[in-house]
């Protein structure tokens, strides 16, 4: 969403007021940095980045503090560095033109309707077209800063998306991922009243239907809304890729409600299986947190029973990092940090164990790879229908397009192979 955000802060920049992008902020007339704030991590490495760019940029070159940790920390981004010329929130990108022209500018404003706004066209794949499908979002997660620096959801209208879609792939891209906080959650609210009723079944079958549409991807969906409906239209639907992000965040209903997440560790263990069961190919990758206050012993082992019943095959796991204006934060009952990094330790091992069983089943295997990045050693690289990263040695004239590859050398994090048409 970060990386969407950049290209429309971009695309208004080149349209608008006739920037062009430069690799060296040495030479640069305005430098953003575009921030992320869902961990504290993130947010003390922005001042840091601001000294660093502050010594480097020439004489008079702007800086901006662009995203998350903009809407989050306003002001206080002038206060703790002076050099910063502007503060622009995420939700508040399409002011970009009015933040580069006055001194001090501030815009951080959670509830700015920013749903209809057709943004100007630019991006950083021509094989690959993120594609927002919503701002915001209503869900509350107590350890969640995001509903703090996005504000509520709202849906982006479907006909400006079928736009989108329609001009990234006349321009040459064949796979469309479609962006939100909670995608299957689509069509909860729109800003004008009057917009046609549609989920996200709906939305996915009317971007199907665009002819030079091949693939098409999304993230993020809620493990909450994932009904039979939505299960049989991403099983069914030859254009949607089989391969699901599904957080987890913790494997036991007690941390799960005290998340507020909305479901136990049985109806996760339900969907997923369910999905390995009516698509056998299907890849399955989670997010998940360690250490979430009040988290026993326990409830880790719930979290270690579902990634072996599961077998994901991939996890972004991550210790709690507790965030301002969140609920958790306000908890009592905070994990010990050594016990946090002990069990994050402990889940990413038995992830590794687990993907060193998965990689071989790829072995002989052909996959359909769609190549989009030559990569430093060489190789050509790109995505399976089930998002496995597969690279071959091949010719620079594939890059766009998609061949069979047979699989002869599977490793954990990447498959080696050979195009066989
Ligand atoms: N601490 C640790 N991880 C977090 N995430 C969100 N908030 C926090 C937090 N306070 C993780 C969740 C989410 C992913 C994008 O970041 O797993 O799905
Ligand atoms: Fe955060 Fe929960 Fe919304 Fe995801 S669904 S952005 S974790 S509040």
């Amino acid at each position: 969403m970060n990386v969407r955000d950049s290209e429309h802060i971009i695309a208004e920049l080149k349209e608008k007021e006739n920037y062009t992008l430069s690799n060296d902020a040495s030479n640069a007339d305005l430098i953003l940095i575009n921030t992320c704030s869902v961990r504290e991590k993130p947010v003390s490495k922005l001042f840091s980045e601001i000294g660093v760019f502050n010594k480097k940029k020439k004489p008079g070159a702007k800086i901006g503090v662009c995203g998350c940790s903009a809407s989050h920390l306003g002001e206080e981004i002038f206060k703790r560095a002076p050099e910063v010329n502007f503060v622009l929130g995420a939700r508040n990108v399409s002011k970009i033109s009015q933040a580069i022209k006055e001194d001090k500018f501030l815009s951080v404003d959670i509830d700015y309707d920013e749903s209809s706004y057709a943004f100007g066209e630019f991006r950083s794949s021509s094989y690959k077209a993120f594609v927002n499908i919503s701002i915001g979002c209503d869900k509350k997660c107590t350890y969640c800063i995001v509903p703090n620096t996005r504000g509520e959801e709202i849906s982006i209208p479907a006909d400006l998306i079928a736009k989108e879609a329609e001009i990234a792939t006349k321009n040459g891209a064949k796979e469309i991922f479609l962006l939100g906080q909670n995608v299957n959650n689509y069509g909860r609210r729109f800003s004008d009243k009057s917009h046609k009723k549609m989920d996200f079944s709906d939305l996915l079958e009317m971007i199907s239907q665009i002819d030079e549409v091949q693939r098409i991807r999304f993230t993020s969906p809620h493990p909450l809304h994932m009904d039979d409906k939505f299960l049989s239209m991403f099983a069914s639907n030859p254009k949607v890729c089989k391969s699901m992000h599904m957080p987890l965040q913790s494997g036991s209903t007690r941390v799960l409600e005290q998340m507020k997440r909305g479901y136990s560790k049985e109806w996760f263990l339900n969907r997923a299986l369910k999905l390995r069961e009516m698509i056998p190919e299907v890849s399955i990758s989670t997010d998940i947190i360690v250490g979430f206050p009040g988290e026993s012993e326990e409830d880790f082992k719930d979290t270690l029973d579902v990634v072996r019943q599961v077998r994901f095959e991939q996890i972004f796991s991550f210790k709690y990092s507790p965030r301002p204006l969140t609920r958790a934060a306000e908890f009592t009952n905070q994990v010990d940090p050594k016990v946090a990094s002990a069990r994050l330790q402990q889940l990413q091992e038995l992830q590794q164990s687990i993907l060193d069983e998965i990689s071989q089943k790829h072995l002989n295997r052909v996959y359909e790879v769609y190549f989009e990045e030559k990569r430093d050693n060489g190789m050509l690289a790109g995505r399976s229908d089930n998002n496995a990263l597969v690279q071959v040695e091949g010719k620079d004239e594939w890059l766009g397009e998609i061949k069979k590859v047979k699989i002869t050398n599977p490793k954990r994090l990447s498959l080696y192979g050979e195009v066989v048409i």
